[in-house]
């Protein structure tokens, strides 16, 4: 397995609307999905998407086990690869929740989303699926899937909340960022 960089804010693949893949004819799909698990676990995130690892590929992956707790046991084994995926249907109130992304390192924000996503999808074994989520589950993967939109959950926070993290935003786009994982940034 190999770590791949995570594109920074400011890549333009960020901002490409990610296309569906040919699952029958694409090689290495395999070793890819495996290289995304490695790249998003080494830099301690529970999602990725492919357009973070440089692809317009329709892919993303998440591993929520790390948020496990007595709480929470339903997220010990939710390791999940979604290939060519839909958002079908969204409803529930919108809640606000602090996010995060690998791809904008040292910003947290808000984000309102719906409680409730049906998603219809690919998995790893090619298995057509039609689910239901809700909760953070819903939420996570929005967020993943709206990556493959070229969408960032900073385009989704308050006027306000922009204002204050420009400055951090400029830096990235400049390739000013510290990070403890690979990346790789516009300039
Ligand atoms: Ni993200």
């Amino acid at each position: 397995m190999m770590i791949l960089p995570i594109y920074i804010y400011g890549h333009p693949v960020l901002r490409k609307v990610a296309q569906d893949i040919d699952p029958s004819n694409y090689p290495g799909l395999n070793e890819l999905i495996d290289n995304m698990f490695e790249t998003m676990r080494n830099a301690e995130g529970v999602g990725l998407a492919g357009p973070q690892v440089g692809l317009e590929e329709r892919v993303f992956v998440m591993d929520l086990s790390p948020l496990a707790t007595e709480e929470y046991p339903e997220f010990k084994d939710f390791t999940k690869v979604f290939i060519n995926a839909r958002i079908t249907e969204r409803k529930g109130e919108l809640e606000a929740m602090e996010e995060g992304c690998l791809s904008v390192p040292g910003i947290h924000e808000k984000v309102s989303r719906e409680g409730e996503i049906r998603i219809s999808y690919l998995d790893e074994n090619l298995i057509p699926r039609d689910e239901v989520y809700t909760g953070y589950m819903a939420r996570v993967i929005q967020h993943e899937y709206d990556h493959l939109d070229g969408i960032l959950f900073i385009d989704k926070i308050s006027p306000l909340r922009k204002r204050m993290v420009r400055s951090k935003l400029a830096n990235m786009e400049k390739g000013k960022v510290a990070c403890d994982y690979k990346i790789r940034t516009a300039r």
